[in-house]
């Protein structure tokens, strides 16, 4: 079956990503695609509605971003923002330059029942924009307006283009997801054919025909997304897979353990366990560059999976869990490089496998909701996300197998007290990091000289934005307490209070 689509041509906009987000919750598959490859992504794929994001720039700018109006034609289309002003300006209504930015909740102070924006249950909107649209194009209709913005919102029925110059996306228009629905449902006349089955059962079939009768080696870490993947694959093509774990040395305390405990428990029985700690800690030797790592670690890995993969008669393939966030993040023009990831983008033009990723469409909450449905264990379900470089991001400067263990002591540690008190539960992320200082102390009666411990807890929808997750004071007492007492080699403990942005949510 093929699905319909929604197509969210990116202007650069901070909340595109949530416009996707926002349609898929509706049932509705939706990609996005930056406006530089618009027209071919228009073209090639067919949207049954098109969605024009917001951006930071000005449609009267030389050179900003643009779009060849004509390929849109004929297909309904929401204008956001950027999108509400783009469409003004190429359709032959006026665009007015500002020089201030206007960026908060506003009240629709008038909008038309029978409109798109008419209906709402709240008229609470936010806004976050600097140029004015001061004329809507021939044949389109004011049907909102706000005190301070005369066009907030306008629409073409007959050609079934809207514009809205407010976010319906975010959580600040407390009834967006009503516009989003009315413009799906109702204009777009969409069906709500994107849910976890219908994944499934795709992906099988995508398996099934790009493998054919070859073996397939898939990588697994334990986590939440190479579990899902295993299974699908296991699903899809059964003993033609082989699940390979390697334990780089780099996991938390006693995980290597764990996780071929549960693997062999609970799904496939062909796993492949390698310890390659002293391997991985022999190229790590003396790298303290965050990027060297992350590049050493993905070839490392690499080098395992081909060893084994040589072994397996007929083995073409490797399979792994990109998700749709780390495609999004190294395809967008827009977007500085901040990591390499080394599932997308890090692997060495010498490999021989190719790599099948079948979550490269997913976000983490529907990946989880997938793992459900394939029957996972909730406890792997609801994992942390855990780095594939694991304590190598984590542990500054230098990674020597002393400062792994000092690493995994303190995390585990924290993890364990978290769990304890019950304060897991709303936590993204957990972990502790050591820092390349050292720090004067007082121990006994003896002077220390040793490093530092950082704990840090996020919350956090997508990894995309995140914050400190409020602990009290008494528990992170308690657990620095027991960080400078029982792990050898610590002897300060602080807790990262930064959100993400300003900081990411690992260290490096
Ligand atoms: P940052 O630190 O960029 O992390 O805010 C966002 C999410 O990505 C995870 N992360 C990685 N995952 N390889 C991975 O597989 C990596 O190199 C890597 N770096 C960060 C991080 O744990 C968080 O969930």
């Amino acid at each position: 079956m093929k699905h319909q689509l929604v197509l969210v041509i990116d202007f650069g906009g901070q909340y595109t990503q949530l416009i996707v987000r926002r349609v898929r919750e509706q049932g509705v598959y939706s990609e996005m695609v930056p406006w530089t490859k618009a027209c071919e992504a228009v073209t090639s794929r067919k949207p049954d509605a098109v969605i024009l994001s917001g951006g930071p720039r000005s449609v009267l700018e030389d050179g900003a971003p643009d779009l060849d109006y004509s390929v849109i034609e004929g297909i309904p289309t929401l204008g956001i923002c950027y999108g509400h002003q783009l469409m003004a300006h190429r359709l032959g209504g006026k665009v007015q330059k500002s020089t201030e930015r206007e960026y908060g909740r506003r009240t629709l102070t008038r909008a038309d029942t029978h409109a798109l924006v008419g209906r709402l249950t709240s008229d609470q909107v936010w806004m976050s924009h600097g140029d004015q649209v001061l004329s809507a194009p021939p044949g389109f209709t004011v049907t909102a307006e706000t005190d301070t913005c005369p066009i907030a919102a306008f629409e073409n029925v007959a050609t079934r283009q809207y514009g809205v110059q407010f976010h319906p996306e975010v959580s600040h228009t407390p009834d967006g997801r009503s516009i989003l629905q009315r413009f799906l449902f109702e204009v777009a006349k969409l069906r709500a054919d994107w849910t976890p089955d219908n994944f499934i059962e795709e992906s099988v079939q995508r398996i099934r025909n790009e493998v054919g009768d070859k073996q397939v080696l898939c990588a697994v870490s334990g986590g939440v997304d190479s579990s899902v993947v295993a299974a699908l694959m296991s699903k899809a093509i059964e003993d033609q897979v082989v699940c390979v774990f390697v334990d780089h040395g780099l996991l938390r305390k006693n995980e290597a353990e764990q996780v071929v405990e549960t693997f062999t428990k609970v799904f496939h029985p062909r796993l492949i366990a390698i310890n390659a700690r002293d391997q991985f800690y022999a190229k790590l030797k003396g790298v303290t560059d965050p990027e060297t790592k992350r590049k050493t670690i993905g070839e490392q890995f690499v080098v395992c999976f081909e060893q084994h993969a040589d072994e397996i008669k007929g083995c073409d393939f490797l399979a792994q869990g990109t998700l749709y966030p780390d495609v999004i993040e190294s395809g967008s023009p827009t977007a500085a490089k901040i990591k390499t990831h080394h599932n997308v983008g890090g692997l060495p033009d010498w490999m021989k496998l190719k790599v099948i990723e079948p979550l490269r469409w997913l976000f983490k909450d529907e990946v989880r909701e997938v793992g459900r449905k394939l029957g996972l264990p909730e406890d792997v379900v609801d994992r942390e996300p855990f780095p594939g470089p694991g304590l190598a991001v984590r542990i500054l400067g230098e990674i020597t197998p002393e400062r792994v263990r000092i690493t995994q002591d303190a995390d585990w540690i924290f993890r364990t007290e978290l769990r304890k008190h019950g304060l897991h539960l709303h936590i993204w992320q957990s972990y502790a990091a050591l820092l390349d200082v050292r720090s004067v102390g007082v121990m006994g009666d003896e002077r220390t000289y040793e490093q530092p411990i950082v704990l840090r807890a996020v919350q956090s929808e997508d990894a995309m934005t995140a914050q400190a997750v409020n602990l009290p004071f008494e528990f992170l007492e308690h657990v620095c307490n027991r960080i400078v007492n029982e792990v050898d080699g610590v002897n300060r403990v602080l807790y990262d209070l930064t959100s993400k942005p300003p900081a990411t949510i690992e260290w490096e």
